[in-house]
């Protein structure tokens, strides 16, 4: 009686998850999957043509994950073969080329355009998201630093890491802590657990380091408009002051955004009267 009992399967042992990847063309999706999977790298470009798949099973701590994973085209062209990937993800590799700006510009076209596809019914708020700066071998071209990719990320309560498909760099802690995360919803019900899904600074933060480093002078910088009275000067320098202090703000690029700041007030002060 007890041997024809359907054996019970152990509880929560294997799991099967969705990823899928997103960027640009040739930004090195498909590298960084190889360099993981098949530890090798391919320097011809082999443009993905709509979406490839593939299966690979990773350990998390004592589970067995079967990952699929699918790999899309970057280029617009493909946007009709996409678009029925987007359903049913766990986790999503966002990833863009350190030495394209285009391509971190773009991130946020990629978000929404997973969000239009996913439809109003659709929650991105337990999908795992992380961002991979990619090419960093690739030194002399570099553009987007990394406090203006981990602010970005960050703020969004994404991951972020600094990865070279070419070299290795930063791909297995990458995909590791990816996976790690994704378990830990899996284990939560579906859901993020609440402590690292929120980002440890503000938006207000978070927009006034962006707002600096693209300032094009110091009244700029400040908030104020050109040709001030000492007095707004130092109004808009001790309220940036606040905000961005080292002490009290972690979020990525503030100190050098502060330091900016105190430069640009003496910068004014001394020419006006
Ligand atoms: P699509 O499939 O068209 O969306 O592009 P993709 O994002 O999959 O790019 P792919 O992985 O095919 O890489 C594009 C080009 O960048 C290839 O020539 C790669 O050899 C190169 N590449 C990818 N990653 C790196 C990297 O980390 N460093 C350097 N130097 N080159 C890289
Ligand atoms: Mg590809």
């Amino acid at each position: 009686m007890e041997a024809n009992m359907p054996k019970r399967k152990e509880p929560g042992k294997s799991l099967r998850i969705k990823v899928i990847s997103m960027g640009n063309a040739e930004v090195g999706k498909s590298c960084i999957i190889k360099r993981y999977c098949e530890k090798r790298f391919v320097s011809k470009y082999l443009a993905t043509i709509g979406i490839d798949y593939g299966v690979t099973k990773v350990h998390v701590r004592d589970r067995e994950i079967k990952v699929n994973i699918f790999d899309m085209a970057g280029h617009p062209f493909f946007y009709e073969v996409r678009n029925e990937f987007y359903k049913d993800t766990q986790g999503v590799i966002l990833v863009y080329d350190v030495g394209q700006k285009d391509s971190f510009d773009a991130l946020d076209a990629w978000l929404a355009e997973m969000k239009q596809e996913l439809g109003p019914h659709g929650n991105m708020e337990n999908i795992i998201f992380v961002v991979c700066a990619n090419k960093i071998d690739c030194t002399k071209h570099r553009c987007v630093d990394e406090s203006e990719g981990r602010l970005w990320a960050e703020s969004k309560g994404f991951l972020y890491f600094e990865t070279s498909a070419q070299t290795g760099e930063g791909i297995n802690e990458m995909f590791q802590t990816f996976y790690v995360s994704i378990v830990d919803v899996c284990e939560n019900g579906g859901k993020r657990p609440t402590t690292n899904s929120s980002a440890s600074f503000t938006k207000e933060q978070a927009d006034a380091i962006r707002r600096i480093r693209n300032s094009k002078d110091s009244w700029d910088m400040l908030g104020v408009k050109p040709g001030a009275s000492r007095d707004e000067v130092n109004k808009a320098y001790r309220k940036l002051a606040v905000l961005l202090h080292p002490d009290k703000c972690v979020a990525p690029g503030s100190e050098d955004a502060f330091k900016a700041v105190v430069n640009a007030r003496i910068a004014l002060l001394k020419n006006i009267k």
